[in-house]
């Protein structure tokens, strides 16, 4: 194969990830199909392959007929994620190569479904974990994995995203439609853990709702065009992330806006990971830390900087700085890499490299924080995989 045909599953959002297909001079890959419930959405998306690209795709509503479509060597799955499950399923048992956004499903039934789906089928499996592409973050395992700070003896991570308003609108809003917001949001994060940690051992998770809720805001409507006190997510349905304009404090919703979570891993490393959505704008953030045995290091994403402090030095005069070039495009450079690392897997015949155990061991460790949330209980990971032993 010299080219790989993409088939395209949800035109929202996410799926401009694309968009460097259409930029790349190595030409990886084509898009030749798409597919939509959204008539809107589809025709956007088709002038921009045909302005891009220069061609038309074969457009469909029903994802069925996407995967019958015999020029599809692979698909993109850029639906809401309670579609994941069956539709990753089925991409395999057509035999297609899957770039499946995250989650990995929405709990651990469809996880451990999707993932036995992957080992079985001769096709690559790659899970939208777009940091792993983010030059910050290669960086940062490299500075581990090269043995610079010794053991890792303890790390610390913060998210802080003052754009999450959207998880209180449309689909999004619903446990029923995402699995909870551990499993949506830093799902990502776990994922990093688990590739500069390790298996871990334990979890414990607190999350609740402390602002997204009735009184967060003065105004009693139940979305923007009756407020008569525009809080700063006001918005037109028409335009919206979401396409809804539900008053983000008090339309009806499951969905929480803080956490808190304890990870052991294996080695003994201990890790906290917070994440909120009402912080100061200027905040919004990834923030690390992480203690080795010879040193520390620590930085955020949106600088790409990484701080290297000697453990004995005593005179404070070794501390270095990285700069790990965090590219253009969302996720630290990430977004425009990881799809063509993908189709880079598929011409070259490698496993991604966000790939099926990843995407196993990611989601035993957030679905673990989900479930010790939601029963207030720590979790045994081993208790974990013997239910849900990886699939082979
Ligand atoms: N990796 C990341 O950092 C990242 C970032 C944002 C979103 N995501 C994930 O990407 C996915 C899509 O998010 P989004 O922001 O694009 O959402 P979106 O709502 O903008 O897009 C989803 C699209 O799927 C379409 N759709 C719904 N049901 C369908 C069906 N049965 N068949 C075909 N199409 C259908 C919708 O009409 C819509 O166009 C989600 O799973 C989300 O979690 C990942």
């Amino acid at each position: 194969m010299e080219k790989v045909n993409l088939g395209v599953i949800g035109t929202g959002a996410r799926a401009g990830l694309v968009r460097t297909m259409i930029t790349d001079e190595k030409k990886r890959g084509d898009i030749v199909a798409l597919c939509d419930v959204n008539p809107d959405h589809l025709s956007r998306f088709e002038k921009m392959v045909e302005t891009g690209l220069g061609h038309g795709t074969s457009n469909y509503s029903d994802y069925h007929d996407l995967l019958d479509d015999e020029k599809v060597d692979a698909v993109l799955i850029s639906t809401p994620d309670f579609l994941h499950h069956e539709m990753a399923i089925e991409a395999f048992n057509a035999g297609k190569h899957v770039f499946l956004e995250k989650p990995v499903g929405i709990n651990l039934e469809q996880m451990i479904e999707i993932v036995r789906a992957a080992q079985n089928a001769d096709t690559i499996l790659e899970i939208g974990y777009v940091l792993r592409y983010a030059p910050f973050f290669v960086g940062m395992k490299q500075l581990i994995d090269s043995g610079e700070i010794g053991t890792p003896l303890f790390a610390q991570a913060l998210e802080e995203y003052y754009g999450a308003f959207h998880f209180y609108r449309g689909w999004w809003k619903s446990r029923e439609h995402v699995g909870g917001i551990m499993i949506q949001k830093i799902c990502h994060d776990m994922d990093l853990h688990y590739w500069f940690f390790g298996k871990p051992r334990k979890v414990v998770a607190f999350e609740s709702l402390m602002d997204f809720k009735p009184g967060g805001w003065d105004s009693d409507a139940l979305n923007c065009d009756d407020c008569q006190n525009p809080c700063p997510y006001y918005t037109k349905a028409e335009g919206s992330r979401t396409g809804t304009n539900e008053c983000v404090y008090n339309a009806p919703h499951d969905i929480s806006d803080n956490t808190q979570i304890l990870v052991q891993f294996e080695s003994g490393l201990n890790l906290s990971m917070g994440m909120n959505f009402f912080n100061a704008r200027g905040q919004s953030d990834r923030h690390w830390k992480v203690v080795g045995s010879k040193a520390e290091l620590s930085g955020r994403l949106s600088t790409g900087m990484v701080r290297i402090d000697p453990r004995h030095d005593t005179n404070m005069q070794n501390t270095r700085y990285l700069k790990f070039t965090s590219g253009t495009g969302g996720h630290g450079g990430g977004d425009a890499l990881q799809i063509l690392e993908f189709l880079d897997g598929i011409l070259e015949g490698h496993e991604a490299k966000a790939g099926i155990e990843s995407a196993y061991w990611s989601s035993i460790l957030i679905m673990g924080a989900q479930k010790s949330a939601d029963e207030g209980e720590i979790v045994e990971i081993a208790d974990l995989t013997r239910k849900y032993p990886f699939p082979g």
